[in-house]
């Protein structure tokens, strides 16, 4: 994370700020020591989406800007702000509640006024409203405007004309927001518009999954330079012969093919290994590819080891990662759920323990 967050760095150059977004739990791989990996890489801020997610931050990370990105209730606003990070704002409601909270908390509200250039989710949509919005911020003396932002739907579609569309309509809106904040940070890039385009730099790029080593475009990370932080590991509990016709898992959807080792391991969907990769999935054990056969259950998958096998109980099996010269990406585990990478990560539960390796 360290070493992606240097590369990142590298690409924006010395001017643009890098935000590491650790939201859900640094997508799965643990906020705070993803958190303190991007920080000592060169990122300057951190990003989540929930209230709590920047308390539990503030206490590893006193002094380093936090945002939050999503929308709060007045209880979630009073929790950020009494932890010192920054908010998103774009209604005027919401902006008369923030200067209210930050009475109550002693200090000043540091607000990034959203606009919604076309993802439809956060954000105000007319320009004017949120110029407007701003300079009521920049008139009360309890809030201050740290930023103008929004976020693009497509950045990740490399080649379509979206991106630019949204583009074009937030340059207008950060600068006039800018002439009235003259200290505000202008961000729009997640990690896919941070790679794809550096006119969607401006003052700071919010990168999540390029943080990670994970590709935003859903192929090799490797290809842009990205390294893959985590790996899945589980380990072989048991081997068992299965004659001919037997069956393994719920369902008897996989029957041996013909005589053959099986492989149990200690892993499934309760621990983010989803069930759509029932007979749909690879797992390494002693540096081979072994397809993972019948269902998986909430605690346990099988996998065919083959008709001869050296492999004993207690041999490491990788599901996310690398094994001798073989390797198992997360885009490889999303392309055969049919989804993305950042659901791979984020899917792995809390009863996984994490291991972290400098
Ligand atoms: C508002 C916002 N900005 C930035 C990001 C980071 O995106 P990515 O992980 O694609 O870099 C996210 C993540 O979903 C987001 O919601």
């Amino acid at each position: 994370m360290e070493r992606n967050c240097r590369a990142l760095k590298e690409r924006v150059g010395d001017r643009v700020e890098l935000c590491a977004v650790v939201k859900a739990n640094g997508y799965g791989h643990g906020a705070a020591v993803c958190g303190a990996a991007a920080l000592r890489g060169g990122a300057t801020r951190l990003a989540v989406a929930a209230a709590t997610e920047a308390e539990e931050l503030r206490l590893h990370f006193p002094d380093v800007p936090i945002l939050v990105m999503g929308a709060l209730t007045g209880d979630e606003l009073r929790a950020a702000l009494a932890a010192r990070a920054e908010v998103a704002v774009w209604r005027e409601r919401f902006r008369e509640l923030c200067s209210r909270v930050a009475a109550e908390v002693g200090h000043m509200a540091r607000l990034h006024v959203k606009l919604d250039s076309g993802m439809g989710r956060l954000g105000e949509r007319d320009p004017e409203a949120l110029i407007a919005l701003a300079r009521r911020c920049v008139h009360d003396q309890r809030l201050d405007v740290a930023g103008v932002w929004t976020h693009f739907a497509t950045a990740d579609e490399e080649g379509d004309a979206f991106m630019s569309e949204q583009l074009a309509a937030f340059a207008p809106v950060a600068e006039a927001v800018g002439e009235l904040a003259s200290d505000c940070t202008v961000h729009a890039a997640n990690s896919a518009a941070t790679l794809r385009d550096a006119g969607t730099h401006f003052d700071m790029v919010r990168c999540g999954i390029a943080v990670y080593g994970l590709d935003p475009f859903g192929r090799d990370p490797t290809d842009r330079g990205l390294e893959p932080a985590l790996e899945l590991h589980s380990y072989v509990a048991d081997v068992k012969r299965f004659e001919r016709g037997a069956s393994a898992g719920y369902g008897r959807t996989w029957r041996a093919p013909e005589d053959t080792w099986v492989g149990v391991l200690p892993i499934g969907y309760g621990d983010g290994v989803r069930r759509g990769l029932s007979n749909n999935a690879d797992v390494l054990v002693g540096g081979r590819r072994h397809p993972l056969v019948g269902t998986v259950s909430m605690d346990n998958i099988t996998i065919d080891l083959g008709r001869e096998t050296d492999v004993e109980p207690g041999a490491q099996a990788v599901l996310i990662g690398r094994q001798g010269s073989e390797r198992i990406l997360a885009e490889e585990v999303a392309t055969r759920l049919d989804t993305i990478n950042y659901e791979v990560t984020c899917g792995i539960s809390q009863r996984v323990p994490r291991e972290v390796i400098e």
